[in-house]
């Protein structure tokens, strides 16, 4: 157990120690994002799973609280807290609040190892999410199966009704429930044998959204985490239609779509209760191999969610959050980096300002015009004495953007076409987790990466021919 701050990130959360895995109860707040999270309070391993829990104002900054929801050990029996959602419930339909203060409700998975099972629980809380009672009513849904879980709950306001969402993970099937007051469900209809069922199917969630961002064209977004390490891509999605019942793919059931196409990120759902319609979601990076210390686990950077229309039809896109803007944005001059209209070529293009971006806690914006360079992008985490490094390139040839790790080796990789003649990457380097947007959040690739303590150089490079960089804009976020 060796203490490993180096990769600790600084602007991605990571609990103060011990295990992470899914992000659990995501929900917004009189102006608070909560962060409730699968944590084995004891152990820096899978283990107890209990709902840690944290805050913030920016999605940038998290303030710690005390595990909201732990694990319930009685005589012959070990409930363990497993993913799931919380709601606000602003009507007290439940009647775990009051008429003028309205109950937070937490709906999650009852894992049971003896019993082996898992069903559908609800908690509520009336002091803000700190500490959730359990309903004695417990549990809500329950089919009698050792595999059913991860309930996510929204409010249909036209129908005046609860949707939960729930996997039935060995079975590739969701199955939609109906409530009006979050304790008795009704089986509304089923989702499954479509797009990618190679693997489980978990943490899913159904998600109202406007497409280009029109009201008059409102679809519906499934996302479904499906995988394990040795997967290449860890979420896929389906657009479509829901009228409160039945959901209906907008593609043949054949059609496969996926939301990021590295190994490491898993588990994401959205918020609830966000304004104005927005989505923003949070994802799980996934430890493999290598062991961090005192905590493992972090969570992806907050991403907005968008449908676009595309020739290929509806498609997802990922930005980090626009409310993060206003962090960068704060930063002193010191900590900016702004360049405009230059060539780079076979020779390396340092990203650095007087020792500044050379914390490995960057955030880079870079837009390639692609010339003769058969190959460019960026450079993270060098060691000039050691040569090591990690490249994140984009290959003309194969239309490719790769990951290629301190070893040399393509951990990670997708096929991508420049958009309007040009390649716009956002990379998102936090010491451990590189999160690369390409084309606005066309496509989006993250990986883990575990660089030594002296490899903190970074630049542009371009191999066997010259490359235009439109602009560039970097960000150091090191404190
Ligand atoms: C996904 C998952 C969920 C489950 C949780 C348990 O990573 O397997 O399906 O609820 O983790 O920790």
């Amino acid at each position: 157990d060796v203490p490993t701050p180096q990769w600790r990130p600084v602007y991605h959360f990571t609990p103060p120690k011990n295990w992470t895995n899914d992000p659990n109860g995501l929900i917004y707040l009189n102006g608070v994002y909560h962060l409730y999270y699968q944590h084995n309070p004891y152990e820096n391993k899978w283990g107890h799973m209990s709902w840690g829990h944290a805050t913030s104002k920016d999605l940038l900054n998290w303030k710690h609280l005390p595990v909201a929801i732990p694990e319930i050990e009685t005589k012959d029996t070990t409930t363990w807290i497993f993913s799931g959602c919380a709601v606000l419930d602003k009507n007290n339909t439940s009647g775990f609040g009051s008429k003028d203060k309205a109950p937070l409700v937490a709906i999650y998975t009852a894992d049971q190892p003896k019993q082996q099972k898992e069903s559908q629980f609800v908690a509520y809380s009336n002091d803000g999410g700190l500490t959730f009672t359990n309903y004695a009513g417990n549990p809500v849904v329950d089919i009698h199966k050792k595999d059913f879980r991860d309930p996510s709950v929204i409010w249909m306001e036209e129908q005046q009704q609860w949707v939960m969402t729930v996997a039935v993970p060995q079975e590739h099937r969701l199955q939609f429930y109906g409530s009006k007051d979050l304790k008795k469900w009704d089986l509304l209809s089923e989702f499954g044998d479509q797009g990618d069922t190679r693997k489980i199917w978990e943490c899913p969630s159904l998600t109202p959204l406007y497409v280009d961002g029109d009201p008059a064209k409102k679809k519906w977004l499934i996302m479904i985490s499906s995988g394990n390490p040795d997967a290449a891509t860890g979420m896929q999605y389906f657009t479509g239609d829901f009228d409160g019942k039945t959901f209906k793919n907008d593609n043949p059931a054949e059609h496969q779509q996926f939301v990021d196409y590295g190994r490491t990120f898993y588990a994401a759902i959205p918020y609830n209760n966000l304004p104005d319609g927005r989505q923003t979601m949070l994802g799980w990076l996934m430890p493999f191999e290598t062991p961090t210390y005192p905590w493992r686990g972090q969570m992806s950077i907050a991403r907005d969610l968008l449908l676009k229309s595309t020739p290929a039809g509806v498609q997802l896109y990922q930005q980090p959050a626009a409310v993060l803007n206003a962090s960068l944005d704060k930063l002193p001059a010191s900590k900016k980096l702004v360049k405009q209209g230059f060539e780079i070529d076979s020779k390396e293009t340092p990203i650095s300002k007087g020792g500044q971006f050379n914390s490995n806690a960057n955030w880079i914006d870079v837009t390639f015009v692609p010339g003769t360079g058969e190959d460019f992008g960026v450079k993270l985490g060098q060691d000039p004495v050691a040569k090591v490094e990690t490249v994140v390139g984009y290959n003309t040839a194969r239309n490719e953007l790769y990951i290629a790790n301190e070893k040399g080796l393509v951990m990670d990789k997708l096929t991508v076409k420049p958009a309007e003649g040009k390649i716009r990457l956002q990379v998102l380097f936090d010491k451990s987790s590189v999160e690369v947007f390409v084309n606005g959040g066309e496509r989006v690739l993250t990986t883990l990466i575990f660089p030594g303590e002296k490899a903190t150089g970074c630049a542009l490079f371009a191999k066997n021919g010259k490359v235009m960089v439109e602009a560039l804009r970097v960000w150091d976020l090191a404190r």
